[in-house]
């Protein structure tokens, strides 16, 4: 991840009024990265890519364009592809039509059109659409078009704003795939906007994930999961235990930290002082349940207050003296063929462990 970056904003800020829509917003996103940003509903997510269309003028900050300063560049100038929302097809426009748009406004000669539109259709399964309406098609079909529209003149980047969210979950799944192979086989660079986790999980190479204009954290979606960087972003991606303690003692990187009337072990490659105020984030899914629990360096005590069938895994909360309740998702099916966490009845007293390594120390409360 070296070189120029395909496009790096620097220090962007928005503001509306009093509103601070996007607050001192840094990022640099190499060729052919499929980047997304990540947030709750105003976060600020759409007003990034607002700014880096060239659609809104950031009050303070830069755009550069591989290596080159285009902040005062207008939207066209910039050539980046669109996707947005819903589909924003031109209605009395056939699909042909639609996805040579771009192409006669910029004064492509006719018989490079024809050829263009034929490719970029075949490239998103579309052979044969060609002379359809947009109502005659369904949701995906659309969504296509509308990308295809998006990559016919070779843009400079591909930014995308909550392109699937109209789309039912198969459908969704399926414009994803295509979406990432368009990204790997083209190496034309993503912006792509979503407030939903697990689509930036798994169609991105990194994510920004934004909170109250702010960018929380930058990184690939293991670095996001497993190295959270506050408790924002441990609670936002995936669920997690939260729990408040003191650090009682560190032998090298394993640090001892009271929680109630609880020791529990975590890891710490920082050094850190005895008394030292902590949160523990610590997933449900590495919390073994029952018999699994006894072997862990953290093994607590808890009563069983509610269990949920979830089909891949049971959900289950313990209420733990000092920790309060504990979720955890334990595996619905053992592999020796019993029960796994089906075993454990509402009520009854169960014991939860854990490892170590399991859980990560975040340095506030
Ligand atoms: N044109 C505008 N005038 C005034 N305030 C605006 C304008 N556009 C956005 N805002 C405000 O800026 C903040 C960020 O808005 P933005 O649309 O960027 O959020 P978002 O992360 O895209 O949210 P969503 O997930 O709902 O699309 C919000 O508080 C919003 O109300
Ligand atoms: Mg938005």
């Amino acid at each position: 991840m070296n070189g120029t970056p395909a496009l790096s904003a620097r220090n962007l800020t928005k503001r509306y009024g009093p509103v601070v829509a996007v607050d001192d917003f840094s990022a640099d996103i190499q060729p052919g990265e499929f980047l997304t940003l990540l947030g709750p509903s105003g976060s600020g997510k759409s007003t990034v890519l607002s700014m880096i269309a060239g659609f809104s003028a950031p009050d303070a900050g830069r755009l550069h364009l591989r290596g080159q300063d285009i902040t005062a560049w207008g939207p066209e100038k910039r050539a980046f592809g669109m996707v947005y929302q819903g589909y924003a097809l031109f209605p009395h426009m056939t699909v042909a039509q639609n996805v040579a748009f771009g192409l006669r406004m910029r004064g492509r000669p006719k018989a490079q059109i024809a050829e263009r539109v034929r490719t970029v259709l075949a490239r998103v399964r579309l052979d044969g659409f060609e002379d359809r309406l947009p109502r005659q098609l369904s949701g995906g079909q659309q969504q296509r078009v509308a990308l295809a529209r998006a990559i016919a003149f070779e843009p400079n980047l591909l930014l995308l704003d909550e392109p699937l969210s109209a789309l039912d979950r198969q459908l969704r799944s399926e414009v994803q795939r295509e979406l990432r192979e368009l990204n790997r086989d083209l190496g034309l660079t993503f912006i792509f906007v979503t407030h939903d986790q697990d689509e930036a999980m798994s169609l991105s190479d990194r994510v920004a994930v934004m909170n109250n204009g702010r960018l929380a954290q930058i990184g690939t979606p293991a670095d996001l999961y497993e190295r959270p960087a506050n408790r924002f972003i441990a609670g936002f991606l995936g669920q997690s235990n939260f729990f408040s303690g003191d650090v009682e003692e560190q032998r090298g990187d394993e640090v001892a930290v009271r929680v109630g009337g609880l020791r529990l072990l975590a890891i710490s490659p920082e050094r850190l002082q005895a008394g030292t105020e902590v949160t523990l984030t610590l997933r449900p899914e590495r919390i073994a349940v029952g018999d699994a629990a006894r072997s862990c360096a953290n093994v607590v005590e808890g009563m069983l207050r509610s269990r949920t069938y979830l089909g891949s895994s049971i959900a289950i909360e313990a209420e733990v003296e000092g920790i309060g309740l504990l979720l955890s998702t334990a595996a619905a099916w053992a592999p020796d063929g019993g029960g796994g966490a089906t075993a454990f009845g509402e009520g009854q007293p169960v014991a939860l462990g854990w490892s170590a390594h399991a859980a990560t120390l975040l340095s506030e409360r």
